[in-house]
């Protein structure tokens, strides 16, 4: 026992002999080796706390999500489909890689031999005369049907499921070409039965894949976006309001028609001219009333 104490004691008395300055040297020494070391050894990991945190929450919803039991017209299991809600005011969406490069590459290689200037529906007094320019792209119509790739039936599978509305309410698709210069001017795709008369049956929802990047130009615009520019004065003409940039494989979804059943007149939209590359992009109307098979 005494020894063992006298043992401490002359340990005690060793540290003190070193001085103060010493020790603090010695425990910067450790400080800053813990310091550089664990942030050597975390290095590796630092990169993912910086990723963008959407990504994570996509992922573990994909883990997280068990399937229930379905009824006998449903699914087997989860599904996602990215979008962002770009506007409100027109309900409008974004799905970024909706198709990929190579469903929209067979799309254009399809409507390519077909392509025909496309037509407008006329009001009351329009003419093809008078109306010259509002719409100067070429196109075609193809029913998935008709193709038999399948893949205009894969894109119109997953567009019914996007809008949970059942395909047997949606048009051909419209495929469309815009060189440099081409446009399409502001217009809706709704038909006024003031303007157009009594209609058989209403355009709802329109969706745009776009087959194609574009290098300049060829946005699609919503002048009214929010309520904005929408003053007597606006020209149809105009490029202006939100724009989305054409990106091959992304789809954009837009309402035309309140829950109500009346006219949005945010849903106003046209094509931005293109200015530098070609713009080319499938268009499926969705109609309130399910539609006969050559319409
Ligand atoms: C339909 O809904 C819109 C938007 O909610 C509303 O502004 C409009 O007054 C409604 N019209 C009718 C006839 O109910």
């Amino acid at each position: 026992m005494k020894m063992k104490g006298s043992k401490i004691g002359g340990g005690g008395a060793n540290w003190t002999s070193l001085g103060l300055p010493s020790i603090f040297l010695l425990c910067l020494f450790f400080f800053l080796a813990g310091f550089f070391g664990s942030s050597l050894f975390f290095h590796q990991e630092m990169p993912s706390s910086l990723r963008p945190p959407v990504l994570e929450i996509a992922e573990e919803k994909k883990i997280e999500f068990e399937a229930l039991q379905r009824g006998d017209s449903g699914e087997e299991s989860v599904e996602t489909i990215p979008f962002q809600i770009l506007s409100w005011n027109p309900r409008a969406l974004y799905f970024p890689n909706f198709a990929t490069a190579e469903q929209c590459q067979s799309i254009i290689k399809m409507a390519k031999a077909h392509l025909k200037p496309s037509a407008l529906a006329l009001r009351e007094g329009e003419t093809p005369e008078n109306t010259k320019g509002t719409r100067t792209s070429s196109g075609m119509f193809i029913s998935a049907s008709e193709d038999k790739t399948g893949i205009l039936d894969q894109i119109e599978e997953k567009i019914a499921k996007a809008t949970m509305i059942s395909k047997t309410h949606g048009e051909s698709f419209n495929v469309l070409r815009y060189e440099i210069g081409q446009r399409y001017h502001s217009h809706y795709d709704a038909f006024n039965p003031a303007e157009y008369g009594p209609q058989k049956s209403q355009r709802v929802a329109s969706f745009l894949l776009y087959l194609s990047d574009v290098e300049e130009g060829g946005e699609t615009m919503f002048p009214f976006e929010n309520g904005q520019n929408m003053d007597a004065s606006y020209d149809f003409r105009k490029c202006i309001g939100l724009k989305v940039k054409p990106h091959r494989g992304d789809g954009l979804l837009f309402y035309s028609l309140f829950p109500n059943g009346t006219i949005d007149p945010t849903s106003l939209h046209g094509s931005c001219p293109v200015i530098k590359g070609e713009k080319w992009v499938a268009t499926k109307w969705i109609r309130d009333q399910e539609q006969d098979e050559e319409v």
